[in-house]
């Protein structure tokens, strides 16, 4: 068995890392022309083994926890803005009760009353940002989408309380915090930098805003009835018998802040690109708003938004296009052989996957580059399953070893999926509503990535124009 080819390069330690940073599909691509589906390049001195295709995603993302490991690979990153114990901080199996404890907070129960608080948080936005005074105006993406996700999101999943010490007290806190969470902290999460001590000071600020929380509400000074994550967590317990103690809840609190954020605020930023870009696409999802809500346009129920298929579809086709994480690295904890290959990957070696080279690949989606929400109309079936479908090339995939994974599979996978698309479908759905969006006069497309960031995000200026719907 041999070792998977090594990309070329001149620079011992720096390895790829530049060309890889700049542009993370571009050198996959080029690197699979050149060696195939399975390379090895350097990232900062480490060796990273890529594993393209649906078979290598399906390689990495259904490895077994003793072959490959998250946290080794994660916790540099994340384990100084979550705060310890919890996440990448703590034994595997601690991880899966924690994803469990977090589901248990995200139900159709959950969900029914975060859709009116969501919407209230949009209307609430447009009524009061200077960027939608007027009848028409425009848009700085960049600034306005992490806002409003930030207040939905906040308002729904982490509580009122949350909500509003995020506008207030913790405003700056949180931006601090969210400054080290900044793919050179993959690598450098001890540089002295002052970046990393601003973030160091608002983890403890902001674990103890959560932990102030706890204690009013243990102590019967606030309602326990706010049903929120907050009050999930509170009442979990490991296997163990442990109970998950208030700093792991805050922990988890924070970690769920940052896991969501980052995501849904790209993809939100993306869908208004795209969608200022073809006006077609905004008719048919106002026309959907009038045929399932009526020409009056009823409130927004959780019930209602799954009948918006042409949501949905967006939201799909956007996260195909634009999936927020384009690199996916577990570290290979004993020496593994790469299916239907000779080749075997060093336990010295971090192994990554990239489901989006596989889901922009003309081979599982015709014309894979062209933003299409209309290519997934048919395939509402395959809705509680985006793992297993048949685009009509005759690949059915079952289990992992699917083209489109953006919320990824396995052990690892996403928990957040379904309050994305609540998230998703509200803040859409109540736009649409009230706006029409174009492109910049002279601009012809979306921008271009920015890959500089944790998430795939627009390169600046990312500008809408807007003007109120008639009527
Ligand atoms: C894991 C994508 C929203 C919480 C993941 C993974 C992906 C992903 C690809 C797998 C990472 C890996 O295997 O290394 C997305 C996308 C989102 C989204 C595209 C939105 C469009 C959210 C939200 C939350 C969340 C809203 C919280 C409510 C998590 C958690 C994990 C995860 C807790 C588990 C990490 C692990 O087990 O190692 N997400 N996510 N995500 N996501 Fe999301």
């Amino acid at each position: 068995p041999n070792q998977p080819p090594v990309v070329f390069h001149w620079f011992p330690f720096l390895g790829s890392t530049v060309v890889y940073g700049m542009e993370p599909y571009k050198f996959f691509n080029k690197c699979q022309e050149q060696y195939g589906d399975v390379f090895t390049f350097i990232l900062l001195g480490r060796k990273m083994t890529v594993t393209l295709g649906p078979k290598g995603n399906e390689f990495v993302f259904n490895g077994k926890h003793a072959d490959l490991c998250a946290e080794e690979a994660y916790t540099h990153l994340t384990t100084p803005v979550f705060g310890s114990g919890v996440v990448y901080d703590c034994p595997n199996h601690m991880l899966m009760e924690q994803k469990k404890f977090m589901k248990f907070g995200l139900t159709t129960e959950t969900f029914k009353a975060y859709v009116p608080l969501i919407k209230d948080e949009v209307v609430n936005y447009f009524q009061t940002s200077p960027f939608f005074s007027g009848q028409s105006g425009k848009v700085p993406l960049s600034t306005a989408i992490p806002q409003l996700t930030l207040f939905t999101a906040s308002r729904s999943l982490q509580g009122r309380e949350v909500r509003e010490a995020l506008t207030t007290t913790h405003a700056a806190l949180f931006h601090d915090l969210d400054m080290g969470f900044t793919p050179v902290n993959f690598m450098f999460p001890w540089l002295p930098l002052p970046h990393n001590a601003k973030r160091d000071k608002a983890q403890k600020a902001m674990a103890k805003l959560y932990l102030d929380i706890i204690k009013r509400r243990k102590s019967g000074e606030e309602s326990k009835k706010e049903i929120d994550m907050i009050w999930n967590l509170m009442n979990r317990s490991y296997k163990s018998g442990e109970t998950l103690s208030d700093l792991h809840v805050a922990h988890c609190m924070i970690a769920l802040l940052m896991a969501g954020q980052h995501t849904s605020m790209a993809t939100t930023t993306w869908t208004l690109l795209h969608l200022a870009a073809k006006p077609e696409i905004q008719k048919a999802l106002y026309d959907e708003q009038i045929k399932v809500f009526g020409k009056d346009l009823a409130p927004l129920t959780y019930e209602k938004l799954s009948e918006l298929q042409m949501v949905n579809n967006v939201v799909k086709e956007i996260l195909r296009v634009h999936p927020p994480l384009h690199s996916i690295m577990r570290k290979v904890k004993s020496p593994l052989h790469v299916p239907d290959t000779n080749f075997v990957i060093p336990s010295s070696h971090f192994v990554m996957a990239a489901p989006g080279v596989s889901a922009m690949d003309e081979k599982y989606f015709k014309n894979a580059k062209e933003f299409d929400p209309f290519r997934w109309v048919g395939h509402e079936a395959d809705e509680d399953n985006a793992e297993k479908f048949d685009f009509g090339f005759g690949l059915v995939s079952k289990g992992t070893a699917s083209p489109y994974l953006p919320f990824g599979a396995g052990r690892h996978r996403c928990i957040g999926e379904q309050f994305a698309n609540v998230q998703l479908g509200t803040i859409i759905s109540t736009l649409i509503r009230e706006f029409e969006f174009s492109l910049p006069p002279g601009q012809k497309d979306v921008p271009l990535v920015d890959y500089n960031s944790m998430v795939a995000l627009a390169m600046a200026p990312a500008m809408v124009h807007w003007k109120r719907r008639a009527g």
